[in-house]
């Protein structure tokens, strides 16, 4: 499949997606405890400063994962990840904490900025990701970086008392 032409992505005012940083777990862990992104995020939560802690330093030790901070005028405002698949190639994963950070074209820039490193990088020949089905704006988000729809995982996940499916995504090279 040819590569997506994201010639128009452009990066928003102010935004930057960099390597995490350990100054950046208390930002990160305080978002993810106040249930910022609780509604559609596939992670168990509350996640302590320490589990966080650890996973960035195993991943950065390990080379197991590829994590990433999302700054808006120097803030802390999303995080995302580049890790194991649980298909093929590496899996994708993002939350923007800040409501007001959302719909402005910062998770289209995370996300083309992501699989450039993938692709480039790390030469991946696929990146895939999971969401929920009614997640319009992460699935608006993702086509638009050349990611398609490849299943439905029904039942898939047990999210706030009840089995939820989730869409499989993948962007292929
Ligand atoms: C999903 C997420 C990463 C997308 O990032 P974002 O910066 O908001 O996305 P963008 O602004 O780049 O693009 C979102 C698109 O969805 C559209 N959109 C927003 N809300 C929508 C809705 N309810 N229905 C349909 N489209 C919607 C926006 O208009 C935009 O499309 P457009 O640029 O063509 O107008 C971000 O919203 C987020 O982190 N949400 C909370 C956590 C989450 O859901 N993480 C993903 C888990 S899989």
């Amino acid at each position: 499949m040819a590569r997506i032409d994201l010639g128009s992505v452009s990066r928003p005012a102010g935004v930057r997606v960099v390597a995490r940083a350990q100054s950046h777990i208390p930002a990160i862990a305080a978002a993810f405890n106040r249930g910022d992104v609780a509604e559609s995020t596939l992670y168990h939560l509350p996640r302590s400063h320490v589990a966080l802690s650890a996973g960035y330093e195993g991943g950065r030790r390990h080379r197991t994962i590829r994590n990433f901070t999302i700054l808006r005028h120097k803030s802390v405002v999303g995080v995302c990840s580049l890790f194991a698949p649980a298909f093929a190639g590496v899996q994708l994963a993002i939350a923007i904490f800040d409501a007001a950070s959302r719909g402005l074209g910062v998770g289209r820039f995370a996300v083309s900025t992501l699989c450039d490193v993938a692709f480039d990088e790390l030469h991946a020949g696929r990146v895939e990701l999971g969401t929920y089905p009614d997640n319009h704006a992460a699935i608006r988000c993702y086509e638009a970086c050349g990611f398609s729809r490849e299943a439905l995982l029904r039942s898939s996940i047990y999210h706030n008392g009840a089995w939820r499916d989730l869409l499989w995504m993948a962007h292929v090279r």
